[in-house]
């Protein structure tokens, strides 16, 4: 990652988690995000048209720092890539995808949740790592138990998996975390009824507890 996007989603804090199933709530959802104060994101290429809803975003919603989740497969970030992806991430550490990443020079943060996975990671060269599934494998108090041998090394952590607004100013509050997501700012009720205004107060709720640590 480089230093100026890493410090884009250090103040930026919170990273919301997008899965559109229509192609046409991409961009209503991303300013509903952005009305809220939450301006990082990581769309979802779980569903046919997120690539799609990515090119989107970023066409229409530029100040959104925009990237892609779920990315399982070199061809994938080539797709990202060319829609506009800023970044990727994925749940797991994929050595192969790791390599597509940097041949395409996309900031890529695979997720890990072991330390074999950790050490892997790091031999690959990955320096900012997505902590997944950070609630249910033991939260921070394991993160902090996998992350300690390591310490030295500088590796920065994004918590995502079970993080709400109950948890989410602890690990923001913890040197290991440089920033934490969720979908629970998008939740799909929401996007079935195409209600704006609860995913920007959802995104507000999010925003404001970001801002408290931070200053
Ligand atoms: C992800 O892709 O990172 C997860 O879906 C986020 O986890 P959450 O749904 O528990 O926030």
């Amino acid at each position: 990652f480089p230093a100026a996007l890493l410090q884009r989603l250090y103040d930026a804090g919170f990273v919301a988690v997008l899965t559109i199933e229509n192609l046409a709530d991409a961009v209503p959802l991303a300013e509903a995000l952005m009305d809220g104060g939450v301006h990082a994101m990581e769309l979802t290429l779980r569903t046919p048209v997120a690539v799609q809803a990515l090119e989107a975003i970023r066409d229409q919603v530029p100040e959104m720092i925009a990237g892609a989740g779920t990315v399982l497969t070199p061809d994938q970030i080539r797709q990202v890539r060319a829609a506009g992806a800023e970044f990727a991430v994925a749940p797991g550490m994929n050595p192969r995808v790791v390599a597509a990443a940097a041949e395409a020079s996309l900031p890529f943060a695979p997720g890990i949740c072991t330390p074999s996975e950790l050490e892997l990671a790091y031999e690959q060269g990955c320096q900012t790592l997505k902590f997944f599934p950070a609630e249910p494998i033991g939260g921070l108090h394991y993160l902090k138990s996998i992350a300690a041998p390591l310490r030295h090394l500088g590796i920065r952590f994004i918590p995502l998996g079970g993080i709400d607004a109950e948890n989410m100013e602890a690990y923001l509050r913890h040197p290991l975390v440089h920033a934490v997501g969720g979908s629970w700012v998008t939740p799909p009720s929401c996007l079935a009824e195409q209600d704006w205004k609860s995913i920007s107060r959802l995104a507000a709720r999010a925003s404001t507890i970001v801002q408290r640590v931070r200053n």
